[in-house]
């Protein structure tokens, strides 16, 4: 059978799709809670959360755009800036290792990758992504913090990169700001060629809601509107993320776990002499060598599921692990340090 979706790996701790492993706001389930009938059988109203949204990232209304995670927003701003302005031999620049919806957005756009490679220790090489815009550039994906690395981009270079191609689009991926780095948001006004996407997914732990908001002025923002669908956002998902934006104290909660998981991970991966990259984000990037099936596989016979980053040729032999609550990040050291015993990871 042909699922949708990525394969559901069954019972065991979820550290594979950089989830909130806590779960979400306990005022998200009491919102959900109080939805009446009528909430439901009606078309959303989407002015309450824009203006909510436009509140908390200090933007005007104008310049948000709600999207069914930052997945649907990623491609409608392909599609809003590429498809629909029918441009011939269009190209996007792509930083690697990438989010694979960037390649697949390009394609469905009917765009060409322009793909860079990373510089060393997965150093972001802003110089390379410059000398790659050509006037055939429509868009550029940057995500800081990257996924799967962890690494940041500094702001300079962003600013460099936004400037460098005023004809194309830069989205800024911030998927993963708030476990560390700075946002570009503060600079929005001074780029109109730039679109910033968050998500609720990760630091809200929403991700089954599928709420994303894209931000940016209207000179491109208003090309993804055009092309996005009325009703994206459901009622139950609205109602949740503006329960989750109504609990100041959830999110430094949870960004202070993960803050010290990613410490325990860096002190596990040391012990074990595995080379791994300091991360700015929800996750760590570790490399366990040629056998990096084999500890993926063990390691969920633990009942710990981790992502396998080694079939893309810019993360040989690497594993992505979720950094969440220090309990769940304790279990899969435990885990970790049982498979590898014995085993030359190099
Ligand atoms: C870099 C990056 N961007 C965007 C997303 C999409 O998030 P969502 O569609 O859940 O909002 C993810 C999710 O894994 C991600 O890793």
């Amino acid at each position: 059978m042909r699922i949708q979706g990525y394969p559901d790996p069954g019972q065991g701790l979820r550290l594979h799709l950089n989830e909130n492993t806590g779960g979400c706001s306990p005022r998200v389930l009491e919102a959900i809670q109080r939805l009446k009938a009528t909430d439901v059988s009606a078309y959303p109203a989407y002015t309450d959360l824009v203006r909510a949204c436009a509140s908390h990232f200090d933007v005007d209304p104008d310049w948000v755009l709600l999207t069914n995670g930052l997945d649907e927003g990623i491609l409608m701003a392909a599609v809003g800036h590429i498809s629909r302005a029918r441009i011939q031999d269009a190209e996007t620049i792509i930083p690697l290792p990438a989010f694979d919806p960037y390649p697949n957005s390009t394609v469905a756009a009917g765009a060409t990758a322009v793909r860079i490679p990373p510089g060393p220790q997965f150093v972001f090489p802003t110089d390379a992504v410059i000398a790659a815009i050509t006037p055939r550039t429509r868009m550029i994906f940057l995500n800081t913090p990257s996924n799967p690395t962890g690494r940041l981009i500094p702001i300079p270079d962003l600013c460099r990169i936004a400037e460098a191609a005023p004809n194309a689009v830069v989205l800024i991926d911030e998927a993963y700001i708030e476990f560390g780095g700075t946002t570009f948001l503060p600079h929005l006004g001074t780029y109109p060629n730039v679109l910033i996407g968050r998500t609720f997914s990760k630091a809200y732990g929403l991700a089954g809601m599928r709420v994303g908001v894209v931000i940016g002025q209207p000179q491109s923002l208003d090309p993804v509107r055009a092309v996005t669908l009325p009703f994206n956002i459901n009622a139950v998902a609205m109602a949740a993320t503006l329960a989750a934006l109504d609990d100041p104290d959830f999110l430094p909660h949870y960004a202070a776990q993960v803050a010290e998981s990613r410490e325990r991970l860096y002190a596990a991966f040391g012990r074990l002499g595995l080379e791994y990259w300091e991360s700015a984000a929800n996750f760590v990037m570790v490399r366990v060598g040629d056998a990096v099936t084999e500890v993926v596989t063990a390691l969920a016979k633990h009942g710990v599921h981790v992502r396998d980053r080694s079939k893309d040729p810019a993360t040989p032999g690497c594993i992505r692990v979720t950094a969440g609550m220090l309990d769940h990040t304790n279990a899969a050291i435990a885990a970790l340090e049982t498979v590898l015993s014995g085993r030359n990871t190099r």
